[in-house]
């Protein structure tokens, strides 16, 4: 039996529709079609699966006839190279198993320092606009502070974080233009890259290798991600990550850690500067960020490729087609979420959480592919919530209301002006 869902137009299916407002699109889609919705992007065809049974059918329990074989993951090699988010299965497997063990809590426990440090820094900086009467530009504040902590976390160095950034957008940019266009001539030679995005690549290459090449001839008293890195061998091989791999390992985590960790950040102060009565009172802002990532899940997309005709449900679905799962859209659910759309920490409470299904919430995924950073940017987001409350109170600038704005994470629609004020 064929799933239901949108027609769409004869020529692009409902390609335009999704690019005219992709979380509508999927809101709509999973509302009218229930638990899992069928449509076409031009020749592609995918289904949209929104019920956590069936969810975790694809990501965990039949994982095995899927794949990591999407567009997103084709473009997004260009810039990483083979590893965790675009390599095939055995080079991920191998650097999934270097990896991981890095980023287990004991290391991430050892970050508090840099991220107070950091942290601090800008507070100096946000006492002198205090006085000054001034606002501040949040996203681009918090952007700043995440890239900050994350180098000296990934590879504790004097590096401009500032430049290291802008190049970060560019290549980040690119490649979400690049995936949302039907045509890529990039994919055809290298040469029809854009010029931005070949620049922005060289320097970013320029830093990270030579804090590599650094490294290898001065190897001691660093405690960050690439000293581990180094030292890490798989279970049963001796061989150790080359500078390339390396190489691709870094930016891969700086990719797919930065923005998501920034952008859920800057949504989570947003949210307490418009609902300040949800501030914790005893400084514990897990439940503050849980909610944060359910409203606005950076990740907001997952995709899979089926590998051969395959059962989920009651349905068969196609050969090569997608399977889209949209952290967005299950946690807007209504069947799980009471008034979803506001923002209440208390519901990660124990005893309201026993009756929601397992995977009803998953800002980071499930299954084999599981984010090798959640720790990492909890710690971060919660560490740094809890030093800025401390000392300063935000409140709202902007008129307008930021929206979210889908692109390879979830963004700000505008720019959030807040005052802030000693506490
Ligand atoms: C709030 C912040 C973050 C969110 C919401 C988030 C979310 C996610 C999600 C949903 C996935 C699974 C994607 C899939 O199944 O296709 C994922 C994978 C991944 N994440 Fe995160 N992430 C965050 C922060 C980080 C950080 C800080 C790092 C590293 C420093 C990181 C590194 C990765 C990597 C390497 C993968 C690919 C794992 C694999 O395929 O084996 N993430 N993330």
């Amino acid at each position: 039996m064929k799933p239901p869902g949108p027609k769409g137009s004869l020529f692009w299916g409902s390609l335009k529709d999704f690019q005219a407002d992709p979380l509508d699109f999927l809101l709509n889609a999973s509302r009218e079609h229930g638990h899992l919705a069928r449509f076409r992007f031009a020749h592609l065809e995918a289904y949209l699966v929104n019920d956590p049974e069936l969810i975790e059918e694809v990501l965990l329990r039949n994982s095995e006839h899927f794949d990591k074989d999407t567009r997103s993951a084709q473009k997004i090699r260009a810039t990483c190279g083979d590893s965790l988010l675009s390599a095939n299965q055995r080079t991920w497997q191998r650097h999934r198993n270097l990896i991981q063990p890095v980023f287990q809590p004991g290391f991430v426990a050892t970050m508090d320092g840099v991220i107070d440090q950091t942290t601090e820094e800008m507070l100096s900086r946000w006492e002198n606009i205090s006085k000054s009467g001034d606002r501040i530009d949040l996203v681009a504040e918090i952007t700043a502070l995440v890239i900050d902590i994350s180098t000296k976390v990934l590879f504790a160095s004097d590096i401009d974080p500032g430049k290291l950034e802008t190049a970060l957008a560019i290549v980040l940019d690119d490649t979400w233009r690049r995936l949302q266009s039907p045509i890529d001539l990039s994919e055809i030679s290298t040469l029809f890259h854009r010029k931005s995005f070949k620049s922005s690549l060289s320097e970013i290459d320029e830093i990270v290798f030579g804090i590599i090449k650094g490294r290898r001839s001065s190897r001691t008293g660093h405690n960050d991600v690439l000293s581990r890195l180094f030292e890490a061998r798989t279970e049963n091989s001796d061989k150790q990550l080359s500078n390339k791999e390396l190489r691709d390992a870094v930016i891969t985590l700086l990719l797919a850690g930065h923005e998501t960790t920034a952008n859920a950040l800057s949504w989570a102060f947003y949210l307490l500067a418009r609902e300040p009565k949800k501030i914790p009172i005893d400084g514990n802002f897990e439940n503050v960020f849980r909610e944060t990532l359910r409203l606005y899940p950076s990740i907001w997309i997952i995709e899979r490729r089926i590998k051969e005709r395959t059962q989920i449900g009651d349905h068969m679905l196609k050969k090569g087609a997608s399977v889209l799962i949209s952290p967005y859209v299950l946690h807007r659910n209504v069947k799980f979420w009471e008034q979803p759309e506001d923002f209440n920490p208390d519901r990660f409470l124990e005893t309201e959480n026993e009756t929601r299904p397992r995977n009803a919430y998953l800002p980071f995924g499930l299954g084999k592919h599981r984010c090798v950073g959640l720790h990492m940017a909890t710690r971060i987001a919660t560490r740094v919530l809890s030093v800025v409350h401390e000392k300063f109170k935000l409140t709202v600038a902007s008129t307008e209301k930021p929206i979210p704005y889908p692109g390879i994470t979830l963004r700000h629609s505008n720019n959030i002006y807040c005052y802030v004020e000693d506490v």
